[in-house]
């Protein structure tokens, strides 16, 4: 493994949707199933980084030869990737991070009472644009799940989170995003779009964003 173009280098990889508790059995969470994270994992892997994934209520098969750290809310997907971050060489953000999570979090079962029921929610952190200050030599790469303005999005975010690389994927699209084996995205850096990719299975385009990435790791201080 030592002569593959990441050997040496540490990637911590997010996947899955955050799951942000109400009560003890309930919670707030998204479609994501975690298999764009794992597929590129599996091929950071397969390029010889050492890897940790930080996975939130994924179901798949854990891949051979990668750390995998299980975890829940947005809070602690943040805390688990600061955690990494300090000799991190690549960051990659394919979870898909619950933007807002309940004020107060129940610790009995709430009960059925009124006709209505009013949960009030407060903002999460925003993992990505928070690691985005904190870079010193990080490739950053984040994820957009869009479902119209694909490139205006994406290039208002990549500025934003202050990514080195930005994956975006239109939701809408047969075959792309959520759940499926396959995707479709477009990958944009700070000078705009890199490449415009066609329909390629998960497993593929993992492979794909990490020889990209594996490409720019020299020079990347910010
Ligand atoms: O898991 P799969 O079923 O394979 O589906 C793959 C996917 C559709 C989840 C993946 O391809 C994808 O698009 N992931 C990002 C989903 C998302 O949350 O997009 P966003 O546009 O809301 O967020 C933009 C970026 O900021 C993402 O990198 C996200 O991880 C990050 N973010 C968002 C909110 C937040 N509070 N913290 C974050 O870090």
């Amino acid at each position: 493994r030592d002569t593959l173009p990441l050997s040496g280098k540490k990637v911590v990889v997010t996947a899955g949707g955050t799951v942000e508790r109400i009560d003890p059995v309930r919670y707030i969470t998204n479609d994501s199933s975690g298999k764009m994270g794992f597929a590129i994992a599996k091929a950071a892997h397969a390029l010889g980084a050492d890897v940790t994934l930080l996975a939130a209520n994924t179901h798949l098969p854990m891949p051979a030869g990668v750390r995998v750290v299980h975890l829940e809310s947005a809070q602690e997907m943040y805390e688990a990737a600061l955690a990494e971050w300090s000799d991190t060489d690549i960051l990659v953000k394919a979870a898909a991070v619950a933007d807002y999570r309940p004020k107060e979090v129940s610790d009995r079962k709430i009960k059925k009472s009124g006709d209505t029921m009013t949960l009030e929610l407060v903002k999460n952190i925003d993992i990505l644009e928070s690691l985005g200050k904190q870079k010193t030599k990080q490739l950053l790469i984040g994820f957009a799940a869009e479902t119209n303005d694909l490139e205006k999005y994406a290039m208002d975010k990549l500025q934003r989170k202050n990514c080195d690389l930005l994956v975006a994927n239109d939701v809408t699209r047969e075959g792309a995003g959520f759940g499926t084996d396959t995707n479709l995205v477009n990958i944009y850096d700070k000078a705009g779009l890199v490449e415009s990719l066609p329909l390629l299975a998960k497993d593929e385009l993992g492979m794909r964003i990490m020889e990209i990435a594996a490409g720019r790791l020299p020079g990347v201080i910010q």
